[in-house]
């Protein structure tokens, strides 16, 4: 039942041949139902255009790919490349999610490590959650019948459903064929407003020049532009010409596909690595944002956001966000209409002398100098026609480790390690007694025994160690003969970091904990 993250992901991305259906540009060389009609009707009914298990149902572009594995791996349908590119497009654009129903579950399409899934309540927790996450149900739109026929599928094929832990302690099978699917018909109904709503809309062509800017935790968040063109058969292309905050540029390129009219899919070279980016389209279509990460290692990666050059003016970013009274800062602002004129110069507000360093619509750099005295709080910071905020403070009062709980997975033979990835969120404490955010800080990281059991067992010698940017990187796995009972490098691990402040140094904590491979890497777990 497995398949890799790449393969799948050359599935999604694949040869860019065929045009899109519904929002499309380019007519499609075979018309999608053509392909339906000609490959799956022979086990699916054809019904003046409907094909029975097929039509009442919609789904993401990674959940038809879904659907299709298992076509292939269970009921043994070979499909060539290009013909199983165009049906997911056409199944995704013609019954796909739109983008407020798919806004819940996008987590689990961006593969955000460490993501809580959703929570429906304990009935569909225990009922639908327990083997993959709910996100896997809750991005799929059916009628009642066919929620009803997804239970017959998985007794039918997953017979163990029943007797398994969680399945035996109720009447499963009851429950999932009886008032269940009535319930998730009612969350997840086929025919919805939204979806109607959106398939009328226009489609939009994301041609043209973009702003962006990224985090990627571990302090090298970047800025830059993309440019995006059309490719031949309806996909994009796109270059980058980007920067870090260290000043180092870089460029990269990428190859994408649109699916349901907003749902990029793209292929990156940045920095000699491939990376997959997984992004929504805005309604206006003025703006693009999601998650990418590393092809193998989707725990690695960040977030995303462009806004189209041009536009209304607006501060997209602004690095860093946050500035101590009585220093001087280099500041990075981007975002639209941001270069700072006689009329509207760059300010930030009481006490802070600013210097226009560099002044470009989508740029500006400045040098701000805060009064030892400047209040801290919250403050309004403009440029142009732009507004934004930076938070002022005098000293860090409070460290989060975020995530507050992270999972890693050793390595080893076909399974690559998973690494856990933290930030160390500041915060200042206000006169008020409110904490206000002061975004990532560099610290020192350090793993301690999480409790006496993890003492005794000395984990924090075996399982992993920290690289300089919080970054936990597991150890091998398998049996270590240092270990009691030879055991497996795992661990359970408080996590510790250190931020210096002048010359205080302020705390925070986390728990790690370093788990055995996961074998299987489906495109919604
Ligand atoms: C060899 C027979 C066969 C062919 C060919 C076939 N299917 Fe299926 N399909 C099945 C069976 C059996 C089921 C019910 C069990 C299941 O869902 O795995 C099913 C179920 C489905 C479902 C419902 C799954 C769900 O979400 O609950 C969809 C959608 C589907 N097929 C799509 C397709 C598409 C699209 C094609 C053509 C590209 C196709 N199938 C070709 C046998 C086939
Ligand atoms: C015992 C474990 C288990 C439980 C409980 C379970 N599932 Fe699944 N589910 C699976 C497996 C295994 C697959 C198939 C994975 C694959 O195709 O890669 C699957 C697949 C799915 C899919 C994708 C199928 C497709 O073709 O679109 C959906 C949607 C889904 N489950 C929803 C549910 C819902 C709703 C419930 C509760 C009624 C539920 N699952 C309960 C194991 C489970």
């Amino acid at each position: 039942m497995s398949i890799g993250l790449a393969k799948y992901w050359k599935l999604v991305v694949s040869a860019l041949v065929i045009g899109m259906g519904g929002h499309a540009a380019a007519a499609p060389a075979v018309p999608g139902q053509e392909l339906v009609r000609t490959y799956c009707s022979g086990c699916h009914r054809e019904n003046s255009g409907s094909f029975e298990r097929i039509s009442a149902i919609r789904k993401t572009p990674e959940g038809w790919v879904m659907t299709l594995f298992r076509m292939r791996q269970v009921h043994g349908l070979v499909l060539e490349d290009a013909v199983h590119d165009s049906i997911v497009r056409y199944l995704a654009d013609t019954q796909g999610l739109a983008p407020s129903e798919s806004a819940a579950g996008r987590f689990a399409l961006e593969r955000r490590p460490n993501a809580q899934d959703m929570d429906l309540g304990p009935e569909i927790s225990v009922m639908c959650g327990r083997c993959h996450s709910i996100a896997r149900a809750a991005l799929q739109r059916r009628d009642e019948e066919e929620w009803r026929k997804l239970a017959h599928t998985h007794v039918g094929q997953w017979t163990s459903i029943e007797y398994s832990a969680s399945g035996r302690d109720r009447p499963w099978w009851q429950i999932a064929s009886g008032p269940l699917p009535a319930k998730l018909a009612a969350l997840y109904p086929l025919s919805t407003t939204a979806w109607t709503d959106w398939k009328a809309l226009p489609a939009r062509d994301l041609t043209g020049n973009w702003v962006v800017s990224g985090h990627m935790p571990g302090g090298k968040d970047f800025f830059g532009k993309a440019r995006i063109d059309r490719e031949e058969g309806g996909g994009y292309k796109a270059a980058y010409q980007l920067t870090d905050v260290t000043d180092f540029e870089f460029a990269g390129e990428s190859k994408a596909l649109v699916y349901t009219g907003y749902e990029w899919r793209g292929s990156a070279q940045v920095r000699d690595r491939s990376w997959r980016e997984v992004y929504a389209l805005s309604e206006d279509g003025n703006r693009l944002s999601g998650r990418w990460f590393d092809s193998e290692h989707a725990e690695e990666g960040g977030e995303w956001t462009a806004i189209r050059e041009g536009g209304a003016a607006e501060v997209l970013a602004l690095f860093p966000q946050s500035l101590r009274a009585g220093s001087t800062t280099l500041v990075t602002m981007v975002g639209n209409g941001l270069a700072s004129t006689r009329g509207a110069p760059a300010s930030f507000g009481d006490t802070a002398k600013v210097t226009v360093v560099q002044n470009e619509a989508n740029r500006v750099r400045v040098l701000v100098k805060l009064a030892a005295n400047a209040t801290p709080g919250m403050r309004k910071v403009s440029t142009g026609g732009a507004t934004g905020k930076v938070a002022v403070y005098t000293q860090i009062d409070q460290i989060d480790v975020v995530p507050a709980y992270a999972i890693a997975r050793l390595g080893g033979g076909k399974a690559a390690p998973v690494a856990a990835q933290f930030e160390a969120m500041a915060s200042t404490r206000l006169p008020n007694g409110e904490l206000l955010p002061l975004g990532p800080m560099t610290a020192d990281w350090t793993s301690i025994p999480f409790d006496a059991e993890a003492k005794r067992t000395e984990d924090f010698k075996y399982a992993g160690h920290f690289d300089a940017r919080g970054r936990f990187l597991p150890s091998a796995a398998g049996p270590n003969p240092a270990r009691e009972f030879s055991g497996d490098n795992v661990g359970n691990l408080t996590v510790v970091a250190r931020a210096t402040d002048g010359s205080r140094s302020v705390e925070g904590r986390g728990h790690l904990v370093v788990t055995v491979q996961r074998w299987i890497t489906p495109p919604i777990y």
